[in-house]
């Protein structure tokens, strides 16, 4: 319990990482293309009447939603098992955020499985449009873990270590959460 009394510091380890890089940014730049693209061709669906692109946005919602269900296992892991993530409410505002991206995607796509040409206007499109806004608001919130609170990178004190500059003081402000 008296670790709820310490105010959390900046910077956190990562588990889910190869080389000390962590796997979930890596994996997120996916769903995010892929679930924005949709928007696209379901314009040019509406715009062109060629099912080319009704069969190209469903392609690009199954493909979101693998990349992004491996993003969200990583991020996961991530979340429930570093302490110094787990316990700030930034992450698990992401968190809800990217499960509702996830959801709305599915829906998305499970709806235009029978008929995906007839499933577009409006529903499909709806659909799409809300699935960026959703991308905009995860994907701002992920940035905010990384840029704010410093999620996911290593604290001053263990990057000095790596870099192997062991002379001079370490800056202010670098005290390891985990
Ligand atoms: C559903 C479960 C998810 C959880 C628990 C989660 C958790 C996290 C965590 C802990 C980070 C900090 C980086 C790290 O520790 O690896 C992060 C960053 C981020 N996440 Fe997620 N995430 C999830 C899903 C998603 C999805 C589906 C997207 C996008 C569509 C997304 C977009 C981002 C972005 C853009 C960043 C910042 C990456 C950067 O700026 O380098 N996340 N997320």
């Amino acid at each position: 319990m008296k670790a709820f009394d310490q105010p959390l510091a900046r910077g956190t380890r990562t588990v889910v990482a190869i080389a000390r890089h962590p796997l979930h940014p890596m994996l997120v730049t996916f769903p995010i293309a892929f679930f924005v693209a949709v928007l696209g061709t379901d314009l040019a669906f509406w715009y062109l009447n060629d099912p080319f692109w009704a069969r190209a946005s469903l392609w690009l919602l199954g493909g979101g939603l693998v990349m992004g269900g491996l993003a969200a296992v990583a991020g996961t892991v991530e979340l429930l098992v570093v302490g110094g993530i787990r316990r700030r409410p930034a992450g698990w505002n992401h968190f809800v955020m990217a499960v509702m991206l996830l959801a709305v995607e599915f829906v998305n796509w499970w709806y235009r499985l029978p008929d995906a040409p007839a499933s577009i206007v409006p529903g499909g499109l709806c659909l799409s449009a809300l699935g960026v806004v959703l991308v905009a608001a995860a994907g701002w919130m992920g940035a905010h873990l990384i840029f704010e609170h410093q999620v996911a990178i290593a604290p001053d004190a263990e990057r000095t270590k790596v870099a192997g500059a062991v002379s001079g003081p370490v800056r202010s402000g670098s005290k390891t959460v985990q």
